[in-house]
């Protein structure tokens, strides 16, 4: 079974608050996706292999320490996905960035495919798969299934806000992928929307309705 980390960092802590709060308007909103996107991939890449290199320095030979192993791939589930890219970009900026578009049907709340552009090369990378929202978890589903069809191997999930019902159905459908969240919040609504949640992240990044 694959792991769940759920990031307590206050500052991940905080700036989700100012997220959830209703008053907070897109301008900011969008800032702070970006900035919780940045903290959650300082964590989860803590972790990453390191090997050693010989570098000269202006005083001497020194061996130092570089990451080893797989380039990575982001990629957002569009649209709101989009809103954690450059964060992460920041930190990692020779990441390749694909794109799946997709979006829930209001009425069946399942995933609509309308769009797919992803590196060639997946399955020589590690592929972090963004998006703000782990409400039914069906998006993921359909992205990660995506990506495995078309060849990816090693796959995790980052999202700002989950549920029970997401995180279960992620573990049950793709075991081998670890989930990485700001907070596993308490339910889904009638309307499968996230209590308490954020709203709908898309349109508060974009200021849609
Ligand atoms: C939202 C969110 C996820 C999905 C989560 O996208 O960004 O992709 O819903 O719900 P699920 O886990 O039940 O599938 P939405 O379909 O609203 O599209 P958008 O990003 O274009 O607003
Ligand atoms: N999509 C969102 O943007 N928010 C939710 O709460 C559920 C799905």
């Amino acid at each position: 079974m694959s792991k769940v980390v759920i990031f307590d960092h206050p500052l991940i802590q905080h700036k989700l608050t100012m997220m959830r709060d209703k008053n907070t308007g897109s301008l900011t909103f969008r800032e702070l996706v970006k900035e919780v996107g940045t903290l959650m991939v300082y964590e989860i890449t803590r972790d990453l292999p390191l090997e050693d290199i010989e570098i000269e320095t202006p005083v001497t030979k020194m061996t130092g320490k570089v990451i080893a192993g797989k380039k990575l791939a982001i990629v957002p589930i569009l649209r709101a996905g989009l809103g954690m890219v450059e964060g992460i970009l920041e930190l990692i900026p020779a990441a390749k960035v694909g794109h799946i578009g997709l979006y829930r049907d209001p009425v069946t709340h399942k995933p609509v495919e309308y769009f797919c552009k992803l590196p060639q090369d997946l399955a020589d990378r590690d592929i972090f798969v963004v998006d703000p929202m782990l409400a039914t978890g069906g998006s993921a589903e359909a992205a990660i299934t995506m990506l495995k069809d078309k060849g990816a191997k090693k796959i995790i999930l980052i999202c700002l806000v989950g549920c029970p019902e997401g995180v279960a159905f992620i573990q049950k459908h793709h075991p081998d992928v670890d989930i990485y969240l700001a907070a596993c919040d308490e339910k889904l609504d009638e309307n499968c929307y996230i209590v308490p949640g954020l709203g709908d992240a898309g349109d508060r990044i974009f200021g849609t309705k």
